[in-house]
């Protein structure tokens, strides 16, 4: 019983750490041009909600018109970028949580929380992530 148990228990500890390697393998190979667009996310509608919120008066953001701002970098090739705000992994789940909230990344940021909601830092990302 529990040497039966304990196999079970090996064989189910085993395929994560498979599917795990077998991704690590993915991700190696990946080509940063082609970072995943966000499930879900609308980038033609994140397109145009970034004006709602002001991000064209701090950022220079090509596709916006009048998004030419100066105050932070500009978000042409952000989808090439490697960290966020030079803190936080590019990563997708990292591009939202750091539209709506930058400073849980990073307290000493310039980049103000905007109170952008979910739906919209996921389009935004969405769009962002055209960016290349
Ligand atoms: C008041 C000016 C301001 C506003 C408004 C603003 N940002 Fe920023 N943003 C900054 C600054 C400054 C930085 C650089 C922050 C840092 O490195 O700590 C930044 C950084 C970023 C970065 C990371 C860029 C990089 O190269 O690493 C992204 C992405 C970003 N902002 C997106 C947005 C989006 C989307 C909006 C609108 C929802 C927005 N920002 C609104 C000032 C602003």
């Amino acid at each position: 019983m529990t040497r039966t148990t304990s196999t079970l228990r090996r064989t189910v500890a085993g395929v994560p750490l498979a599917l795990l390697l077998a991704l690590g393998a993915v991700s190696c190979d990946r080509n940063d041009n082609d970072l995943p667009l966000i499930a879900g996310g609308d980038a033609e509608r994140g397109r145009a909600v970034i004006k709602k919120y002001g991000c064209n008066t701090c950022h220079t953001i090509s596709g916006v018109a009048g998004a030419d701002g100066l105050v932070g970098p500009p978000l042409t090739g952000i989808a090439q970028r490697m960290y966020i705000g030079g803190v936080a992994r590019n990563t997708p789940e990292n591009m939202v949580a750091w539209i709506q909230n930058p400073k849980q990344f990073d307290s000493k940021t310039a980049m103000p929380n905007v109170g952008v909601t979910h739906r919209d830092a996921v389009d935004i990302a969405s769009y962002l992530y055209t960016l290349k």
